[in-house]
């Protein structure tokens, strides 16, 4: 299919009046839907209630995003439903899970397009497996709304579909650091001793706390056994430079003496005969806040912001799907939510649920004019407008290693940028080698928590043999030292919708093999990195894709693609042409010539085409890779390089420390 670069098209199918709108800026409507699409290789066919949607998949197809899969990054010959699920634990090709968006992104050959399917509904999709050369969507409505996205390449389409459904919200720095999580960390002398432990030999940014925290469950409540002063805990929490996240599910005790089932009624999603809703959840029969009710929504701002004044820092939304603990763990799909006066049935908006949950605890905290960290585990198109999310209850193994980046780069294609996995895996068992893996693996991954269920395995990095201990800290510290350009690339995808994490073929669209990688990923564009994700294995072959790259470690020069052998733990490459931040000074990659002079003051400029804008920068330690120079530095610390019109314009100063590979 050819569509022009840089345009959204909004087809209707007969007159939708959709749940969810979305806006076009400079919009394009065709209005004859049957001849533009044809025009384009697509056919729809409406029948009985049901709209099928089909394109051609050709030899040279590959399809990527949808949301969260226990699928491989590419999504061609599979069948998936998009209905956000809590599958009870996932391991490879379970499907649904808890976080579907009816996106996805196609490439064939040289040309790229993405589909959007207005519909919080489920959506069915089989990728060329009933027929060989077909995409079939398959659709539970007489009207849609479609949007077709053209681009020149992933970036274009990234962009786009951020000005369709949102640009991500940044979240606190504080949340890209180490996070842990345990079900469940108690009593509070407990939390505070865990922390200790880990601050003693580990970086450690927050602490989750998970349901037990809760007075039997009930929403908005401390178990006042274990927790009898949390606001104390909380204190000495943050005095240790550690924030506090709680999980908390959108199930209300259904119980008249419990005040905030009291205070929910004429909020909560209701049966057809209007009676309330109740289902089995963490504390037995609860009833569920109907957020997309406004009076719900402003009903749970209340709540939470009168929770987070006891000084909580995050809120984790945990079950939001929404799920019931019994039988399929979902809700009768006849169901009714009340879209401010607007009756719908639950089967037509449930995958939109979470996300209008999302929102309001988002705009809790700015209301209560705290920095929002929200990190919730189902979503819809536009979730990363208000939280992070992670990738749900991943079954610790290597397999589920691989399964994790392919899971963080589809989520990056999504519209989701600020993600991550549970490190360790959370349910099974895990290894220290394993767990050693996890953080391998998941060492840019934006979100980086370590967390288990009850069962299954302690995984506390300081009770692990300290050889693995070493390991990992390697790992952490590493994760600490690309912290400034993590941030820095989350700072700009808050601005653009572009991922962090990216698949190499997102960067490098037309060469075949980087569709094959599915255990390698960039952070951002210019860093390339090949975790090791089988077991017990120090040595991997690495494809290195066109161009000139620079070991990290050694400084070694390798002219891309081809593929090359490593014993390296963490196998980092840096493109050619660039700059990335570290915490400890800035690593600069160019096969420019410089020249040297001694200057008095200590700064150096460069030119050309690497950083955007220009800035101050105080570092101790500059390391270059690939420069020729023209003149030998000899103890100087200071030097000016001469122009070579491919660095743009930068001055650093305070600088202690230069290292050089050439
Ligand atoms: C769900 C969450 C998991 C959490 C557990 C108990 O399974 O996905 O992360 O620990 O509930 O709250």
């Amino acid at each position: 299919m050819v569509t022009s670069s840089g345009t959204i098209h909004r087809i209707r199918i007969n007159a939708p009046d959709p749940i969810m709108a979305f806006g076009l800026r400079n919009e394009q409507v065709e209005r004859s839907p049957a001849i533009f699409l044809s025009g384009h290789g697509i056919k729809i066919n409406t029948e009985s209630g049901r709209i099928v949607f089909i394109e051609k998949l050709g030899d040279e197809s590959h399809i990527f995003g949808l949301g969260l899969k226990a699928l491989s990054m590419d999504r061609k010959r599979n069948r998936t439903a998009c209905v956000n699920v809590d599958p009870g634990g996932y391991v490879r090709f379970k499907d649904p899970l808890c976080l579907n968006i009816p996106f996805y992104v196609h490439v064939d050959g040289s040309s790229i397009h993405a589909l959007f399917f207005n519909s919080p509904a489920r959506v069915e999709f089989d990728f060329g497996v009933s027929i060989y050369d077909s995409v079939m969507v398959h659709i539970p409505a007489e009207d849609l709304e479609i949007f077709l996205i053209g681009g020149g390449s992933f970036e274009e389409i990234s962009k786009q579909w951020a000005s369709l459904s949102g640009l991500p919200c940044l979240p606190p720095s504080w949340s890209f650091g180490h996070i842990i999580s345990r079900v469940t960390y108690l009593p509070s002398s407990r939390v505070l001793s865990v922390v200790d432990r880990y601050l003693k030999e580990f970086p450690l940014d927050a602490i989750c706390l998970d349901i037990h925290y809760m007075e039997t469950f009930h929403i908005f409540t401390w178990n006042s056994d274990a927790f009898p002063d949390p606001e104390g805990m909380i204190r000495a929490l943050h005095e240790k430079g550690v924030r506090v996240i709680t999980n908390v599910s959108p199930s209300i005790k259904a119980d008249q003496n419990f005040k905030l089932f009291r205070e929910g009624i004429g909020s909560y999603i209701e049966t057809e005969n209007g009676e309330i809703f109740t289902g089995e959840m963490w504390p037995g029969k609860s009833a569920f806040l109907d957020y997309f009710r406004n009076n719900a929504r402003n009903l749970w701002k209340h709540w939470i912001k009168d929770w987070i004044s006891q000084g909580i820092d995050g809120i984790w939304l945990d079950m939001n799907e929404p799920t019931v603990i019994t039988g399929d763990h979902l809700f009768p799909p006849s169901l009714v939510h009340n879209l401010d006066g607007r009756l719908i049935r639950h089967s037509d908006a449930r995958n939109a649920y979470s996300l209008f949950q999302a929102m309001s605890t988002h705009e809790a905290f700015r209301e209560a004019g705290k920095e929002p960290f929200v990190l919730s585990r189902s979503g819809f198109a536009g979730i990363q407008k208000y939280a992070m999310v992670w990738t749900g209850d991943s079954t610790a193994s290597y397999d589920d290693l691989t399964l994790q980046i392919s899971m963080v780069v589809n989520l990056g294609i999504s519209g989701i940028p600020f993600c991550g996995c549970d490190l360790g895996g959370f349910l099974g068992r895990s290894s220290p080698d394993l767990i050693d893996r996890y953080y391998r693996t998941a060492l840019f991954f934006p979100f980086y928590r370590n967390h288990k269920n009850s069962d299954g395995n302690d995984q506390e990095l300081y009770i692990l043999p300290d050889s693995y201990k070493q390991k990992i800290r390697k790992s952490l510290d590493l994760r600490y030292q690309f912290l400034p350009t993590i941030l820095d690339l989350a700072d700009g995808s808050s601005k653009t919708g572009l991922p962090l994490v990216m698949g190499l073929f997102q960067e490098f669209m037309n060469d075949r093999t980087a569709y094959y990688l599915d255990d390698e990923y960039l952070l951002g564009k210019n860093i390339l990195y090949a975790p090791q994700v089988e077991k017990d294995k120090e040595s991997r072959q690495v494809y290195l894709p066109e161009g000139i790259w620079y070991e990290f470690f050694s400084g070694h020069r390798i002219d891309g693609k081809c593929y090359v052998n490593t014993i390296e733990t963490h196998p980092i490459y840096i493109r050619d042409n660039s700059i990335t931040r570290l915490s400890w000074g800035l690593f600069i990659a160019g096969t420019g010539h410089f020249e040297y002079g001694m200057e008095r003051e200590q700064k150096i400029k460069f030119s050309g085409n690497v950083l955007r804008s220009s800035y101050e920068f105080h570092c101790e330690r500059l390391v270059f890779c690939g420069f020729r120079f023209s003149r030998a530095v000899s103890s100087g610390r200071e030097f000016r390089p001469i122009n070579n019109g491919e660095l743009q314009v930068l001055e650093i100063s305070s600088f202690r420390e230069i290292m050089f590979f050439s």
